[in-house]
């Protein structure tokens, strides 16, 4: 089988006998968790590009990029290639902020994943990376550099329907999900505005929103930001001094793949460079091309103060100039930071591959393509309230989570995996070098699944 010629074969209805009997096998030991579907992938089995073989010999479509981490898709030949020159060895992963590792053969080391990251991030300036295990980490170690940057009051501002984690601090953050967050205690001092992300206007052409972002201020009559109205002297109770960071996703990607408007980013930079607040931009799920851009935050014109990244990097990082960082000894340090050895040649050779290919264009312009089809559907199926996204970060709205579960079920039952997010939203993340034949399966697919529902 070939990823040119492959198609989603079912041989079994899904999940088949195997999946089934394995997932049963891990409900049994595995924690509560997310509800995940029976899709039990074969290790070892067929798979590329988006197609893999699951352990009943079914092919499937996976349009999940297992929620952004698999970006090049399955089996990529320049990361098999790179994994297969590994020596044995172990331990393959050490104490990383302790200690160094070189392999002697031109494999990638962790200090090798560092600097290919500066690179990455050389449109912003950036000259430190912190590494670290996970998304979470990678946020909450941002937060901490902007605590000890900025000492005095520690707020720190979030968005409604944010996602940045599951630890206490990054949790904290959260304002998507009630599950999330009900019954654990949370880091005090953070202040939770609107997402702008309605791009409405009116017969006159001139952009309006309800959202709350923009408020009149009874004080001066005036119209302003929420932020305006926190913060200017004389009108705001906060003192710029004592905002340690705003904590904002590029694209939101748990809270439902909204797509921030114009007028919003251009406020949020106003703010950070009026008055020099730092802006953490998570890229956890958004970065590595995925958006039509290196990161999405380049669609904002933000310079943003650190970045995190984590997911489709393989590992946690926590980005930025130097000066975002403490310079003293263990203010932030992780065991397994930067000593991760097999992450970091897998987190290297994705970043080689999409920097060199310049993946975030084909992310564009599949995209594009795939959103206008998206659009076309929406217009079609009355239990669609629209599509939206940018590049391969893409979503459907519906009208009732209802449907929107159904929806996924029988997408999967026909052989393509899909997976939901916000309340009725449903996201796509095909791999960033997705053709449009392998799109064009997917929207039969996604066709199909409409009509029956
Ligand atoms: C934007 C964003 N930030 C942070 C995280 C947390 O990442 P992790 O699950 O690796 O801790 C996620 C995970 O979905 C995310 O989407």
């Amino acid at each position: 089988m070939n990823r040119d010629t492959a198609d989603i074969s079912l041989k079994t209805q899904l999940p088949g006998a195997k999946a089934a009997a394995l997932v049963a096998r891990d409900k049994k030991v595995q924690a509560k968790a997310t509800d995940c579907y029976g899709f039990v992938r074969a290790l070892g089995g067929w798979a590329e590009g988006p197609f893999c073989t699951d352990v009943d010999g079914n092919v499937l479509l996976d349009f999940t990029g297992q929620i952004g981490c698999n970006p090049l898709g399955y089996n990529h030949p320049e990361i098999t290639l790179a994994l297969e020159k590994m020596s044995h060895t172990s331990p393959v992963k050490f104490a990383g902020t302790d200690f160094y590792a070189e392999w002697q053969n031109g494999l990638p080391s962790p200090t090798d994943l560092k600097e290919k990251i500066i690179e990455a991030t050389s449109m912003f300036g950036y000259e430190k990376v912190f590494l670290s295990n996970s998304g979470a980490e990678a946020v909450e170690n941002a937060i901490k550099c902007c605590y000890a940057k900025r000492g005095k009051g520690g707020i720190g501002i979030n968005f409604k329907g944010a996602f940045h984690g599951r630890t206490l601090g990054a949790l904290s953050l959260n304002y998507s999900k009630r599950n999330h967050k009900k019954g654990y205690p949370m880091i005090p001092n953070v202040v939770t505005i609107p997402y702008c992300g309605a791009e409405e206007k009116d017969m006159n052409g001139l952009h309006h929103c309800n959202c709350g972002f923009n408020v009149r201020d009874k004080k001066t009559g005036e119209v302003m930001s929420v932020l305006e109205q926190m913060l200017r002297k004389g009108v705001g109770v906060y003192d710029p001094e004592d905002i340690a960071y705003i904590m904002f996703e590029p694209v939101q990607g748990e809270g439902g793949y909204i797509v921030p408007n114009e007028h919003f980013v251009a406020e949020l930079k106003r703010i950070q460079q009026t008055y020099g607040i730092p802006i953490i931009a998570d890229e956890v799920q958004s970065g590595l091309g995925r958006t039509g851009k290196l990161w999405a935050i380049e669609h904002t014109g933000i310079v943003p103060d650190l970045i995190t990244s984590a997911k489709a990097l393989q590992v946690g990082a926590t980005i930025g100039k130097a000066d975002m960082f403490p310079t003293e000894a263990a203010r932030i340090s992780s065991t397994w930071g930067g000593g991760d050895i097999i992450n970091s040649i897998i987190g290297y050779k994705t970043l080689e591959v999409v920097m060199r290919d310049r993946l975030w264009e084909n992310a564009e312009r599949m995209g594009n393509y795939f959103l206008n089809k998206l659009n076309d559907l929406a217009a079609k199926y009355y239990c669609l309230d629209g599509a939206r996204g940018r590049g391969l970060m893409d979503a459907i709205e519906f009208d009732k989570q209802a449907d929107r579960d159904k929806f996924e079920a029988e997408c999967f039952n026909r052989g393509l995996m899909v997976i939901g997010c916000g309340y009725k939203a449903l996201r796509f993340l095909p791999p960033l070098d997705v053709t449009q034949r392998e799109l064009d399966i997917a929207l039969n697919v996604i066709d199909d699944a409409l009509k029956a529902i």
